[in-house]
């Protein structure tokens, strides 16, 4: 069972709210008469792809793929695996690639270069959370939601060992529990 009585919340899920309504605003900008394909990085990147394709009035459809994680430890090995791969072929498309958490920076430098070898007319990336402490690659997001030191934080569709993804924020997950 998953202990919750010592989480403390870093981000609410209001401040997500609005933060998630300003980079909706951004990207139609940016992408104004155009369509896009939302890929949305599967598990924790769902709940946030939720909420910002609600803010977002722009032509789009939503694709998924998952890629292999952490499980329960929090350290990024580094070996990423395509688990579950798009549907559609996304030549000559807009992509905007929804993510969590950027960390390592591993997973995305992957997912960027397996995506753009597929010919998409553009390829950008949207990130809830940023942990540029702990980058061991050279990437960025294009829209970022909020940069946070080095914490390892569960809730809003993060995960610690599957649990704590229903929470409503962004909490810190206390060293005792890792
Ligand atoms: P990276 O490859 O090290 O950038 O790690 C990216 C992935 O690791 C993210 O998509 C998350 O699934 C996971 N991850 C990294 N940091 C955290 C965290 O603080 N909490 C939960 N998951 C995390
Ligand atoms: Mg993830």
């Amino acid at each position: 069972m998953a202990r919750t009585e010592k989480l403390e919340e870093l981000i609410s899920n209001d401040e997500i709210q609005d933060r998630a309504k300003e980079l909706a605003e951004e990207i139609e900008r940016d992408y104004q008469g155009r369509e896009i394909v939302i890929v949305c990085v599967l598990k924790g990147a769902f709940i946030f792809t939720a909420d910002l394709i609600r803010y977002l009035s722009l032509p789009s459809q939503v694709e998924f793929l998952a890629v292999s994680s952490y499980g329960s430890s929090t350290k990024s090995s580094g070996v990423i695996k395509i688990i579950k791969d798009l549907d559609v072929n996304i030549q000559g498309k807009d992509v905007l690639l929804v993510e969590d958490i950027v960390d390592t920076g591993l997973t995305l430098n992957y997912l960027k270069e397996n995506l753009k070898s597929r010919g998409p007319e553009s390829l950008k990336i949207c990130t809830l959370l940023d942990k540029p402490d702990r980058r061991e690659v050279d990437i960025h997001a294009d829209y970022v939601g909020f940069v946070i030191d080095d914490y390892f934080v569960v809730g809003y569709g993060l995960d610690y060992g599957e649990n704590y993804r229903n929470l409503r924020g962004v909490n810190l997950l206390p060293e005792e529990y890792i």
